[in-house]
């Protein structure tokens, strides 16, 4: 009779813990003591002097190995739940199966994996957020020379600029830091490489937008050393790769904006010791996706942006060129694709919403926008977004108003001049054309 109700209380044990084996600590221990217990008995609390971090001081004195019925522990986490010295004090008592699980452990042996420390889940989970975090340059503020003092109110005077009233944006990046941000964005088509030259002075140079300026190698060699630069953008400048060796030093570079700039994949060269980067905006640039794998395997925490897929536009005279050997390019398609030297990616649409015929380059209407969520919702129904576009190469976002991003763009192609002015007078009445 007695063997009978032992076998079925075992048969209930085991049917909690649903398996027959012995108890993995690793599986079914561990993590209860480390997400209950060691906040509190670990190696920053030691409540009644006890740790069950260690097997020497869980085993010391409240788990008798093989006997959970002489073991505090089991005793005090199988308390009644309202019981005022049940452990854990806090939150919700352990649960059957967990409580059953530490019995049948002490049971079978408390067999406790050699050295393991266990570690309490919120420090397991501020090491493991530790070892994720990406790596961050380290930024020394430097003193403000005299020499920065003279380059920064140069620059802010305008001079040479040209036009009256117009200056680019030179400040401190925030309050309480020596750090500069210089935006030469608004200005850009007035400035050219000798207004640069002041930069070379300014060692706190953080962020810099030469984005629409004039600027050449020549240009980017005043910032060759600014080491604490680590945003820039050269979006809509003929910077190529050539030009691009200049930055190569700019190792805590995070950001880098190449939108409608010549660089190509060679240029992609000159970036790949700027282990901090995390974004390059390479839309309507000549990189390719090629181009930004070989940076990914480089430096796998970067981001190259380069825009939703454009259609191909291809030269017409091309097409006759590929037709007499068929056969060859079924097999091999990817061939294909780089021979054709001249396909240019440039609109939305392959075929013009007007007339329907092939997409000519060179008739594009741009929409500009300031974020990727705009750029997204506009494209996803652009109908229902095109009365607020009042024109092409707009410089407010339609949808929400702010400042355009120039690497965020729709650009819509025709296959000629007509077109584009028929759409450009009258964008709602074709917009429900413009396909893929
Ligand atoms: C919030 C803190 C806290 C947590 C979490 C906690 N304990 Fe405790 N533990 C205490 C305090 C405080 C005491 C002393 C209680 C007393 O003496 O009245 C104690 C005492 C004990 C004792 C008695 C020690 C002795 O020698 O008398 C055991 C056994 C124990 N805890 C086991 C556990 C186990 C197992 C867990 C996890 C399931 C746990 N505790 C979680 C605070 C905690």
């Amino acid at each position: 009779m007695r063997k009978i109700i032992t076998f079925i209380i075992s048969v209930v044990i085991l049917g909690l813990n649903g398996r027959a084996e012995k108890v993995d600590f690793a599986k079914s221990i561990q993590g209860v003591f480390e997400a209950r217990c060691i906040d509190c008995h670990g190696p920053k609390k030691q409540k009644a002097d006890l740790r069950l971090d260690s097997e020497e001081g869980a085993l010391a004195e409240v788990v008798k190995p093989g006997k959970s019925g002489e073991s505090k522990l089991y005793k005090y986490i199988s308390l009644p739940a309202d019981h005022e010295d049940i452990m854990p004090p806090k939150g919700d008592p352990l649960t059957k199966v967990q409580i059953a699980s530490i019995k049948q452990w002490i049971d079978e042996g408390a067999n406790w994996p050699k050295e393991l420390v266990l570690i309490s889940s919120k420090d397991r989970a501020a090491a493991e957020a530790d070892a994720n975090k990406l790596p961050e340059p380290e930024i020394k503020e430097s003193p403000v020379s005299d020499a920065e003092k003279a380059a920064i109110a140069r620059l802010i005077s305008g001079e040479g600029l040209g036009e009256k009233f117009s200056a680019p944006l030179v400040m401190a990046l925030a309050q309480n830091t020596k750090l500069i941000y210089a935006n030469f964005r608004l200005v850009g088509k007035n400035v050219n490489d000798e207004h640069l030259a002041p930069l070379a002075e300014i060692q706190n140079l953080s962020e810099l937008d030469l984005a629409n300026t004039q600027i050449t190698a020549v240009g980017l060699g005043h910032i060759k050393g600014s080491k604490n630069l680590t945003k820039l953008s050269l979006a809509n400048t003929s910077i190529d790769d050539a030009a691009l060796k200049q930055i190569e030093g700019l190792t805590n570079l995070m950001s880098l904006n190449l939108y409608n700039t010549k660089v190509t994949d060679v240029g992609l060269a000159s970036l790949m010791n700027m282990k901090y980067l995390r974004k390059v905006y390479a839309w309507q640039s000549g990189i390719t996706e090629k181009g930004a794998a070989e940076l990914k395997k480089a430096l796998p925490n970067v981001d190259v942006n380069l825009g939703f897929k454009l259609a191909k536009v291809e030269a017409k005279k091309e097409e006759k060129k590929e037709t007499p050997k068929p056969k060859k390019e079924e097999t091999k398609p990817e061939k294909k694709e780089e021979k054709k030297a001249d396909v240019k990616l440039v609109s939305f649409n392959k075929k013009c919403p007007v007339s329907s015929k092939d997409v000519d380059p060179t008739k594009l209407f741009s929409i500009n926008f300031c974020c990727g969520n705009c750029l997204a919702d506009f494209t996803k129904a652009p109908a229902n977004h095109i009365a607020k576009v009042k024109g092409p190469d707009n410089k407010k976002c339609p949808i929400s108003g702010k400042d355009i991003d120039a690497s965020k763009q729709f650009v819509i192609g025709f296959c000629c001049g007509n077109c584009l002015a028929s759409f450009t007078k009258a964008p709602a009445k074709h917009i429900a054309k413009v396909k893929k």
